[in-house]
This record gives structure tokens, C-alpha cells and sequence, in this order.
């Protein structure tokens, strides 16, 4: 057989490899992620809520469910805050760790983010999807600061008021961030 034959045939099967490993990746932790799928934020969003709510050096960042580690690595980079990310899918927290390596303040937990401590976070990101929303909000409420800042990609906290919505001005990624300042 032609060499090119064998490229396509092993270019092919990698390719068609990797989408069984994120599809099994993503139905071993279904249960847990209800829904929530590994799905990253655009980096255009992530840049357009980092303009929105300016960090100190000494503040820290949590994402809940922090899929690939962007977000925290584009938050460390910009304002030098510490940034923890949890993360319960198994490919989405390896990338994460590979994607965030070397000397910085990011720390990617593969965990449960229900059983995370909140209480030290300034800001908490999230891109989760409705169906967990309404539990979020309990556990952002009994366990944030006063204080702390929520954003939210994509999905609003039932029962709050946004002190501001962004929504980019193009057709795609246009979905609105919602950030909230818990009192
Ligand atoms: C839509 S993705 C968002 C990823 C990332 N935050 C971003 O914006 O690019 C949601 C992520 O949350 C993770 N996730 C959902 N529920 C979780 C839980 N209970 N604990 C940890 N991770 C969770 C999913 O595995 C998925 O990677």
C-alpha cells in the first residue's frame, strides 16, 4: 500500500481515538457534572469579563469546573492572583495540569467542586448549565464572602441580580456573562 494510504489510515484513527477517549471521558462523570458538559468559554469572553472585574495580587480565583484551566491561566497572567480550579472529567483535568505546568500560582484539584471550600475565593467563574444553577446559588451564598464576585458564562443565578451583564458585540461567542457582587 502507498505511504499516504498508511498517514490517512493512521492520521484517521488517532483522530476518530481521541473522540472515543472525550466522549468516554465525558460519560464517566455524566452523573456527576448533570449536564455540564467539556465545553470551553472563548478566549474573547474570558478577556471581556477580565476587563470587567479587576484583580489584586493577593486575591484568589476559583473556577468550578475549570475544563482545560483557561480561564485561570488567563486571570494569573493578567492581574498575578492565585488561581484554583476543580475539576471531576478525567481528559479535561489531565489538559489542565499539562496546559498550566511550570512555575505560577494555579492549582487544578480533580475534585468534587460541591465538597469545595469556598470560603477564601474573591472571585468565583463558573460555566455550568441551568439544571445545577439553583443549588450553585445556595452554595455560593452559605459559603462566599461578603464581598466575593460571581461570574457567571452563559447561565444566570436564579434569585440575583446582576450588577452587570456582558454580551460581545458579534455574532458568535455573544452569549451574556453575568457578574454578581454578593453581599
Ligand atoms: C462548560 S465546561 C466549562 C469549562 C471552563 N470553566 C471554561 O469556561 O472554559 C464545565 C466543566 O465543569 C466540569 N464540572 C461539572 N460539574 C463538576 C463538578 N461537580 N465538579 C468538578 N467539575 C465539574 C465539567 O467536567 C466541565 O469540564
Amino acid at each position: 500500500m502507498a505511504a499516504w494510504i498508511w498517514i490517512f489510515i493512521i492520521l484517521a484513527g488517532g483522530l476518530f481515538a481521541l473522540k472515543i477517549i472525550y466522549v468516554l471521558s465525558i460519560a464517566l462523570v455524566l452523573p456527576i457534572t448533570q449536564g455540564a458538559l467539556y465545553v470551553s468559554t472563548s478566549r474573547a469572553k474570558i478577556a471581556a469579563f477580565i476587563n470587567a472585574v479587576p484583580m489584586k495580587a493577593d486575591q484568589m480565583l476559583v473556577d468550578l469546573g475549570c475544563g482545560d484551566g483557561r480561564v485561570l491561566r488567563e486571570v494569573q497572567k493578567r492581574y498575578g492572583v492565585r488561581t484554583v480550579g476543580y475539576e471531576i472529567n478525567p481528559l479535561a483535568y489531565l489538559k489542565a495540569r499539562l496546559f498550566s505546568f511550570g512555575p505560577n500560582r494555579i492549582q487544578i484539584r480533580c475534585q468534587n467542586f460541591w465538597e469545595a471550600d469556598l470560603s477564601e475565593a474573591d472571585v468565583v467563574f463558573c460555566y455550568l448549565y441551568p439544571d445545577v444553577m439553583k443549588k450553585l446559588a445556595s452554595k455560593l451564598v452559605a459559603g462566599l464572602k461578603p464581598g466575593a464576585v460571581v461570574v457567571s458564562s452563559n447561565f444566570s443565578l436564579p434569585g440575583f441580580v446582576p450588577s452587570k451583564v456582558l454580551r460581545l458585540e458579534r455574532s458568535l461567542h455573544n452569549d451574556p456573562i453575568y457578574i454578581y457582587h454578593l453581599k
